[in-house]
């Protein structure tokens, strides 16, 4: 049941003054945790318990020029579950810009047909000149080795819902980071999201020549946090409250750079085992990579409570929600059409699931 007092009204402006969500720079600690709580509030419709009509007539764009399951469908299931509807494009191949038109063009054109725009694109700063050429709201769905801001907030908010349960804070929490931190963009994103937090600590751990860009480390130290690369992953999981997993971004990495895989930097439940405190969780942005050789998030950790994967693939869509009322300023007029499921709420499909 939706017991909370319904959020205070959401500010026109957006994020940082901007219609769009581009970049976690926009966000203050203040948003931050204001986008969270909308979440929390968000949540019995996320899960299927209540519905709301506050989008309803309203149109979203999304706009996949590159390969996505989750991130699609996570931000058609936001919108749709706020009553809106969809319509979209999948593929570079299938679209006008395979004939040569501009982003601009294109932005143009959409913003006739739509009320809000999700654009992933292989391009860094491409998703930014999107929006340039448009009024109607537009959010980052990842640009190249660039963002994934929303990714970020989903990761940061799984991790205070997590730490929520445990008695922790984000402050002064030990964050082991393991993966392809190069080419990752939601790395990127959630480590300039969680310099707004205190006193992190960042332990770094990846194959030789997928390190952190300098700048990313560069800005958490700037706010005060820890950063060590370390020499293996036990080092990086010593103490770590959380351990962040990342997939090797194959197609990212220029022809001609080598980059040796090893199951040194897998992440198994003997090693979480072995040197991590009893109540770590372990996040992945997801898709794992489960073929042979890909030394991805091992699965022999399925099923484990430790592994906050699936919590974090859910809160996923409460958090979108939560971004799409505050850009669309609806967030104070969820309530007021609030209606129980007509339908029964789906059970929870594993014991580590969270209650429906
Ligand atoms: C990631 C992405 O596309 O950046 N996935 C996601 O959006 N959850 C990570 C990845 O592709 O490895």
């Amino acid at each position: 049941v939706i017991d909370a007092v319904p959020p205070a009204p959401a500010s026109a402006s957006g994020f940082g003054g901007s219609p769009h969500f581009t970049s976690v720079a926009q966000l203050d600690l203040p948003t931050v945790e204001r986008i969270f709580s909308v979440a929390d509030y968000l949540q019995p419709i996320a899960r299927r318990q209540w519905t709301t009509r506050v989008l309803e007539g309203a149109v979203l764009a999304n706009l996949f020029f590159e390969a996505s399951t989750r991130t699609r469908l996570s931000f058609g299931a936001a919108f749709s579950r706020l009553g809106g509807s969809i319509i979209d494009t999948t593929g570079f191949t299938f679209s006008s810009m395979a004939k040569g038109e501009s982003i601009a063009d294109t932005s143009r054109v959409i913003s006739g047909y739509a009320d809000a725009i999700v654009v992933r694109h292989p391009d860094e700063g491409s998703v930014a000149q999107f929006a340039e050429a448009t009024n109607v709201p537009v959010v980052n769905g990842g640009d190249g080795a660039g963002e994934h801001p929303t990714q970020a907030l989903l990761d940061a908010y799984t991790i205070q819902r997590e730490f929520g349960r445990l008695g922790k804070g984000i402050d002064g929490s030990r964050i082991a980071v393991l993966g392809d931190l190069r080419y990752g963009r939601t790395v990127h994103s959630l480590l300039r999201l969680l310099s707004l937090y205190r006193g992190l600590s960042f332990a770094l751990f990846s194959p030789a020549g997928l390190e952190l860009p300098a700048s990313v480390a560069e800005h958490a130290r700037a706010h005060g946090h820890r950063v060590e690369s370390v020499a293996s992953i036990a080092d990086a999981l010593a103490g770590a409250d959380v351990v962040y997993t990342t997939r090797i971004q194959k197609e990212r990495i220029p022809e001609g750079q080598a980059v040796e895989l090893s199951p040194d930097w897998q992440l198994r439940r003997e090693l979480l085992d072995a040197h991590s405190p009893a109540d770590v969780i372990v996040l992945h942005p997801l898709p794992r990579d489960a073929r042979e050789g890909a030394y991805d998030l091992s699965t022999d950790l399925d099923g484990d409570p430790r592994l906050a994967i699936f919590r974090q693939t859910d809160n996923g869509v409460a958090v979108r929600m939560a971004v799409f009322t505050e850009l669309l300023g609806v967030s104070h007029l969820v309530a007021d059409t609030l209606r129980p499921a007509a339908w029964s709420t789906p059970s929870p499909l594993r014991p580590d699931d969270p209650a429906l």
